[in-house]
Parts: C-alpha cells; sequence; structure tokens
C-alpha cells in the first residue's frame, strides 16, 4: 500500500483541496504517512497569490529533489493547485525530479495518475486542461480531526480525536472580478457553481458524520450562482440559467447565495455556518439581513478592503468605494453589534502615494477591525497591475506595512482585551494548538478560546466566562460558570 504526503500551502481552498485529495487517495487504497521522510509519494499543493508563496513551494522542492530523491529514488514528487496551473510543465523543465503536475480543475485524477506513475507505465504527467465541472468534484473528506500538534491537515497522524468538529465545503470555483492585482483568475479560472442540492447533500453527510460547524469556501461567495443561476439575480445578472434546476428556480429576488445559506441552515444537527470571502462588491442587503434571520449564520464576517482611498480601489479595479465599503460595515454592525470583522489590506500597489496610505490608515481607524490580513503588493505575472507605472521600492512597501500592522495590531489587541469579563458562547474543536493538554473552541465571532475540559467537551457549545486576552487568543474559564449555577 503506498503512503502519501501532502504539504499545502495558501488559502483555506488549498486546505480543502488537499483533504479532498487525501481522502480521494485513501479510498482508493493509499495510506497518508506521518511525516515526508517516510511518504512514497509526496504532493505540494501550492499557493500563488504572492511571489513568496510559489517560493518556499519551490525552495520545498528542490530540497525534497536533493535530499529525499537522493536517498529514496523511487519516491514520487508532485505539484498540486494554483502554482501547478499557471507555470504548469515549467516547473518540471526547471525542477527535473518532479513527477506530476496536476492543475486546480485536475484535483480527482490525483489517484489515477500517481497508480500509473508508482506502476512506471508514465514517466511525467503534467495535467493542467480545463475540465467542465470539475467545481463539483471536490466533495470527499477524511474527517480525522485535528492530530496532537493541532494541524488540521491532511495528514492527520498522530492521536485522532473520533470527531471532526468543524469543516470546509467547497461550493463554487473560479473568479470574473480581474482585480488587477490578483493571479487568482488565471489560477482557478472563471467563476463556476455547485448546486444548491448537490452542496446540501454533502453538509447532510458530514452533520450525519458529527461536523457542527460548516465554513462555505469560494474565492468569491458572493457571486455563487451568478453565472449559472442567473434567474435568482436580484438584477437579472448575466448568463441564461444554464445548470439550474427547479429547486434554484425560486423568484424570490435573493441571491443564489442567500438562498444557498438559507438551504444550509435548514439542516438538522447542524450548529454554525461560516462562508469565506465575500466580495463587497456583491455584499447585498439580503446577505446582511440573513444575519438577523438565520441563526446559524454566525456573527462574522471577512470581508476584504484592499485599500481605504478610491483612487487606488478604482486602480486595483475592485469595483466599489470606500463609501459603500464602510457603508456594508455600517449595515452589518446595525444588523448583529457584537460582529467579528476582519479583512485583507494590501499596501504598496503601484501608484500608492503617502496621501493613498493614509486613507488606509484612516480607515482602518474609522472601521476598527478585529483583525487584518496585511499583505505587501507582490507583482504577479500577466495580471495589469505587475505592468502599471509607479511600482514603489521595496523599502516605501516594507515601511507602510510596518505602519499599518502597528495600527492594526493595536486596534485588535484593544479589541480582544474587551472581551475580558465577558460571558461567550463557544464550539469546542479540539485540543489547543498552543497547548495540546488544553481545549480550543471559538466564539461565534471566530476568536479562539483556550480552556481547561475533557475530551467529552469536544463538539459541545457551551458558556465560557473570558478571563483574559492574549497574542489573539482569548483565555477562558467554564468551571467558574459552573461555580455560579
Ligand atoms: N500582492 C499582494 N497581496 C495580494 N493578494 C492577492 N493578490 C496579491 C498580490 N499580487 C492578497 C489580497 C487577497 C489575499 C488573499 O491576498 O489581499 O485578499
Amino acid at each position: 500500500m503506498p503512503s502519501v504526503f501532502i504539504k499545502t500551502y495558501g488559502c483555506q481552498m488549498n486546505e480543502r483541496d488537499s483533504e479532498a485529495v487525501a481522502a480521494q487517495l485513501v479510498a482508493k487504497g493509499y495510506a497518508l504517512a506521518p511525516s515526508e521522510s517516510v511518504a512514497d509519494v509526496i504532493l505540494l499543493n501550492t499557493c500563488s497569490v504572492r511571489d513568496n508563496a510559489e517560493q518556499s513551494a519551490i525552495n520545498k522542492m528542490e530540497n525534497l529533489a536533493g535530499q529525499t530523491r537522493r536517498r529514496r529514488p523511487e519516491v514520487v514528487l508532485g505539484f498540486l493547485g494554483c502554482m501547478a496551473q499557471s507555470r504548469g510543465r515549467e516547473l518540471i523543465d526547471r525542477l527535473p525530479d518532479v513527477d506530476l503536475v496536476l492543475g486546480t480543475q485536475k484535483f480527482h485524477r490525483a489517484a489515477e495518475y500517481l497508480d500509473e506513475l508508482l506502476a512506471g507505465t508514465r514517466d511525467k504527467i503534467v495535467d493542467v486542461a480545463e475540465e467542465a465541472g470539475s467545481e463539483a468534484t471536490i466533495k470527499e473528506h477524511l474527517l480525522h480531526g485535528r492530530n496532537a500538534n493541532g494541524a488540521n491537515g491532511a495528514n492527520g497522524g498522530g492521536h485522532r480525536p473520533p470527531l471532526q468538529v468543524t469543516a470546509f465545503v467547497s461550493i463554487m470555483q473560479g473568479c470574473n472580478q480581474y482585480c488587477t492585482f490578483c493571479i487568482v483568475p488565471y489560477t482557478r479560472g472563471a467563476e463556476r457553481s455547485r448546486t444548491i442540492p448537490d452542496i446540501v447533500a454533502e453538509c447532510r453527510e458530514l452533520v450525519a458524520r458529527g461536523v457542527r460547524e460548516i465554513t462555505l469556501l469560494g474565492q468569491i461567495v458572493t457571486s455563487y450562482g451568478r453565472r449559472n443561476f442567473s434567474s435568482l439575480a436580484p438584477n437579472g445578472g448575466e448568463g441564461r440559467g444554464e445548470g439550474a434546476d427547479a429547486q434554484q428556480r425560486v423568484p424570490t429576488g435573493k441571491s443564489a447565495f442567500v438562498q444557498l445559506l438559507e438551504a444550509v441552515h435548514d439542516i438538522e444537527g447542524l450548529e454554525r455556518i461560516r462562508f469565506t470571502s465575500p466580495h463587497p462588491k456583491g455584499y447585498g442587503d439580503d446577505l446582511v439581513e440573513a444575519y438577523t434571520r438565520l441563526p446559524k449564520l454566525v456573527e462574522s464576517a471577512h470581508l476584504p478592503v484592499q485599500s481605504g482611498s478610491d483612487r487606488i480601489l478604482k486602480l486595483m479595479h475592485r469595483g466599489y468605494t470606500r463609501e459603500r465599503f464602510t457603508g456594508i460595515i455600517g449595515k452589518l454592525r446595525r444588523a448583529q453589534p457584537g460582529i467579528g470583522l476582519t479583512t485583507d489590506i494590501i499596501v504598496g500597489f503601484p501608484g500608492e502615494t503617502e496621501a493613498d496610505f493614509e486613507d488606509t490608515l484612516s480607515l482602518a481607524r474609522e472601521v476598527e477591525f478585529d483583525n487584518s490580513y496585511v499583505f505587501k503588493y507582490s507583482p504577479r505575472r500577466d495580471t495589469p497591475a505587475a505592468a502599471m507605472p509607479g511600482q514603489l521600492p521595496e523599502e516605501i512597501i516594507e515601511e507602510r506595512h510596518a505602519r499599518l500592522l502597528e495600527l492594526i495590531n493595536a486596534i485588535a489587541l484593544r479589541k480582544y482585551a474587551a472581551y475580558a469579563g465577558r460571558r461567550v458562547q463557544i464550539l469546542v474543536e479540539g485540543p489547543s494548538r498552543k497547548n495540546p493538554a488544553r481545549l480550543e473552541g471559538r466564539t461565534r465571532s471566530n476568536k479562539i478560546v483556550v480552556f481547561d475540559g475533557g475530551a467529552r467537551h469536544i463538539g459541545q457549545v457551551m458558556d465560557v466566562r473570558i478571563e483574559r486576552a492574549s497574542n489573539f487568543t482569548l483565555y477562558g474559564d467554564p468551571a467558574i460558570l459552573n461555580d455560579e449555577g
């Protein structure tokens, strides 16, 4: 029985893809290797969104080729996912030890190709073609729970708690927004959505297997169903409704995404729903309103803003203004005052002036995100921004990155500290990543809470009293509540 080790770079979609590939391989008789040093097959599931993500995967593969391959010449090495898609055969030209390059529409072919490579019937395989219907091929789950190190990845090794409490479900692939900085439309292709019944069936099965929280994933979930099921789009949308079935043609004026949320919400036994990532441009009032109406939709939103300057937002082709963005934030906070809000911000986009950057600082002060992911602009090949005038020197980007991070962290720490003394509801996920002797759960607003508990708490929704906050973690005490009766 050959064994496989998958290392994942990048976003939650990539984690989900790795899990689906691992599940597929296990179903075909492969074992999951506890480490790469003993694996017969080593796969790197890659990220292309910034240059350093690509470089880490390439460096890793160079290491594997130099060391692992030398010791064990029969080991099979492969690149999967976004960088495999955008670079294709070029990866084998550069790293001749690589046997497999599998693009983002071909994850479901992994077992077949690995069988051929292991049997020696084929030598090198590159498959980065488009495939109709590939968005519906990522549905298998491992559900092995967290390993002892707290990783939730494909190689769960170690002691496995019987229950996996949270799961990711991919609802769509691709993006048609073409933000000028972003490589995703080229690595993930055009928007393609799975049908509501298909997604609901997957969610139901997960719940039947013990999952209590589902995160719906897509590169731009606010565009869910827009192309396939355009009869549902509030403003008509484009396309001709191809692929829609009767259930999806309900003429409610609600977006297809909100209809999906409602359908998933109806699943009995499911406790919580999250989703990521929405785009401000498609963030309609029906989605804001869903937060007031659907109790399982927890009070948390990750809404990437990218910049606080209207001039830069326009150059980025984001399709909204700062005012429209802060308007959505205002509505969300009116709908759910305790909502946890996070964002993504890019500093150093081409042509960004000090005044533009100060607009981003002022937006961060105005909105007070619970946390923000701050990225240094990284030119991506074939994207319009890479050819724009005004590319900024590294020092300016570094300096702005440091200034924004300082502000973001100060605000975030204040927000976390404000939880001290409060009673919050958590869903207990498993052993704490920081200290496996303790447990960790998440608040509805998506903050990690570490506390003392036992295996019987895993999967439970419970109230804890927050004692203190540090380093983006809350520390809680359920015992205090028990004492109070
Ligand atoms: N450079 C820097 N950050 C980028 N992101 C996407 N493309 C780039 C790029 N070329 C960031 C955006 C996005 C997040 C996932 O990655 O902030 O929301």
